[in-house]
């Protein structure tokens, strides 16, 4: 099993075909390699991963597949475990309900460690840094979170911006989206005065809308981790073991350099 496991790290081809798997499109496999697992899993011979593929750019939709840092990830764990990744797109606020009733293995979506989702689900180590920021038009008079109060702020349903938005801006509308872009989009149609969303995303979204953009301050520090059904303890020390070896050989810096290359400084980005 071993050396199987090593042959499959070492094939070029079967990382091509897993990381092409995605939602909506049935993938060949190619390798051959079934029954190959160390883990079981919900579906044999698989890692389904469960997601909300609207939060470029960990993940979205190019075409019918889904892309993005979460989706290399999930690739990458799948093909070390032997497994064949298969994606299942959903409403953000399903994705803990589809990890705790055994629909989905693991839940990545740019997902905050949070202290009520551990009620729910366990998290994996964190793999990156990230934290809520405030969109505005150019032109808007809110130019610190202090002027947030009282205003209608559009978030994603269940996010942590929705609960920032809720629980810390005094007298504020909290417009609730399912997914972000629609978040963004009352702004721009003056049906929000901003939008709190995470800051990676954030930078996609003004970068694709003239005349937004976003302020300084950032709201929050979090960190993004995937989540297992609770005790799930076999799959969740894989997914650690996996996700050390991505940091210690570089395949953690090649993702994030991969989808933010350009944006940000990736010293940071791959710490
Ligand atoms: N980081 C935020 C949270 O965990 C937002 C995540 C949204 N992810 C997504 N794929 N839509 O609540």
């Amino acid at each position: 099993m071993k050396s199987l496991k090593k042959l499959l790290a070492l094939s070029a081809a079967a990382a091509v075909l897993m990381s092409m798997a995605g939602c909506g499109s049935k993938t060949e496999s190619g390798t051959g390699d079934t029954g190959s697992a160390s883990v079981s899993t919900v579906s044999e011979g698989k890692l389904i991963w469960a997601t909300n593929a609207e939060f470029e750019p960990y993940e979205y939709r190019e075409g019918d597949q889904v892309v993005g840092i979460d989706a290399d990830i999930s690739a990458y764990i799948a093909e070390q475990l032997g497994l064949e990744a298969q994606c299942e797109d959903m409403a953000f606020d399903s994705i803990i309900a589809a990890v705790q009733s055994g629909k989905a293995d693991m839940g990545i979506a740019g997902m905050t460690i949070e202290e009520d989702r551990l009620e729910n689900v366990d998290f994996s180590t964190p793999y990156t840094d990230a934290g809520q920021v405030i969109i505005v038009k150019e032109d808007s008079p809110i130019k610190t979170p202090a002027d947030l109060a009282g205003k209608t702020i559009a978030v994603q349903s269940g996010t942590t911006g929705d609960t920032y938005a809720t629980d810390n801006v005094d007298g504020a509308t909290v417009d609730r989206y399912s997914k972000g872009a629609e978040a963004v989009m009352a702004v721009l149609q003056n049906k929000a005065d901003a939008v709190i969303i995470d800051n990676r995303p954030a930078n996609a979204y003004v970068e694709k809308n003239p005349g937004l953009i976003i302020l300084d301050e950032p709201l929050t520090v979090e960190q993004y981790a995937i989540a297992v059904k609770k005790g799930n303890t076999a799959l969740l020390n894989e997914i650690n073991r996996i996700l050390a070896e991505m940091e210690e050989n570089g395949k953690m810096a090649e993702i994030m350099a991969k989808y933010l290359g350009g944006n940000e400084d990736l010293s940071e980005a791959a710490e």
